[in-house]
């Protein structure tokens, strides 16, 4: 059987697809393929494997053809996929929601809280240039974390792992969800209220849900009025989420402190004014760049693969 694998992925999840005996058909560019040539390359697989940027449209899996049975992301979000047109055509959907990689961006969202509220990466730019010059009482005067309220939009296993170690540094936690999770609030002394009432009471807005109908641009002009302008975003989630025009319209009048994203709502475009602006840190969608868990990705994913094409449910499955 075949398994098309768009783009270069660790070896470890190779093996696991050949040592099952499938035959492993890499893409032979160095880029992301276009649609066309998507669409040729998967011809007559038997299972994809595909990463979050490529677009995995109806167009691609009609031409896969009729023994297409798996599309394995290779990511947690798997918003580039029409699961809903393959789950009509019968094919599975599955992603990689690695323990190893929710703990990574947990950790990277923290980082970048830091970041932006100690003002980091703008002291790191100060000193490059050779501005440095000696020891100012207030310059860059960044601000405590401890007693300040961070408000987590979606607690799922990584708005989770965000909370329990945000309690550590001594922050008030609150927390919006479709439904509340009593369980988590007692055991991580966390409190819930609306998306609307969270934007109202936040100093630190945290994005944790994932890209859908519901979610996409929650951000937006209506949503920013109601945030402090003393507030920070933060975005580890997808760049969908944030109409980000009206993120950068915010930002420069000043009706919000900062913001750090790591992903960005026309990925890999990055709004050029976004780049302008001081109090926003911006990283190239790498929270969960660890090379453990990447390998955990691969392996993941292939095991989904070879699960599907035995015959059997694959571990995590998405369009059940
Ligand atoms: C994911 O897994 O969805 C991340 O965004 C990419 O690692």
């Amino acid at each position: 059987m075949k398994v098309a694998v768009t783009r270069k992925i660790p070896r470890v999840g190779i093996d696991v697809l050949e040592d099952a005996g499938f035959e492993v058909v890499g893409n032979p560019t160095e880029r992301l393929l276009t649609g066309v040539e998507l669409q040729n390359f998967v011809k007559g697989a038997d299972g994809i494997l595909c990463l979050i940027i490529d677009r995995i449209t109806k167009e691609v899996i009609d031409a896969a053809g009729g023994n297409l049975k798996i599309i394995a992301n290779y990511g947690v979000g798997y918003d580039n996929i029409d699961f809903e047109y393959a789950k009509s055509k019968g094919v599975m959907v599955t992603n990689t929601p690695s323990e190893l990689s929710s703990r990574a961006v947990a950790e990277f969202t923290i980082g970048l809280i830091f970041a932006v509220l100690k003002r980091i990466v703008e002291g790191d730019e100060f000193c490059r240039r050779g501005d440095m010059g000696g020891w100012k009482p207030e310059i860059f005067l960044g601000m405590n974390l401890e007693g300040r309220t961070l408000g987590i939009v979606g607690l799922g296993r990584i708005g989770c792992l965000v909370a329990k170690i945000a309690k550590a540094f001594g922050l008030r936690v609150v927390y919006t969800k479709r439904n509340r999770d009593l369980e988590a609030e007692k055991e991580f002394g966390l409190e819930y209220m609306s998306f609307e009432n969270l934007l109202r009471e936040s100093d630190i807005v945290s994005l944790h849900v994932p890209l859908t109908n519901e979610t996409r641009r929650m951000i937006n002009q209506r949503t920013l009025e109601l945030m402090k302008d003393t507030a920070f975003l933060i975005n580890t989630s997808r760049g969908g989420v944030v109409d980000e025009a009206a993120l950068v319209e915010y930002l420069k009048k000043g009706k919000l402190s900062g913001a750090a994203l790591d992903v960005y709502e026309y990925e890999p475009e990055i709004n050029p004014e976004l780049c302008g602006l001081p109090n926003v840190v911006i990283t190239p969608h790498i929270a969960s760049s660890v090379q453990e868990v990447r390998d955990d990705m691969a392996i993941m994913a292939a095991k989904n693969i070879v699960e599907a094409l035995n015959g059997r449910t694959p571990p995590n499955l998405v369009n059940r």
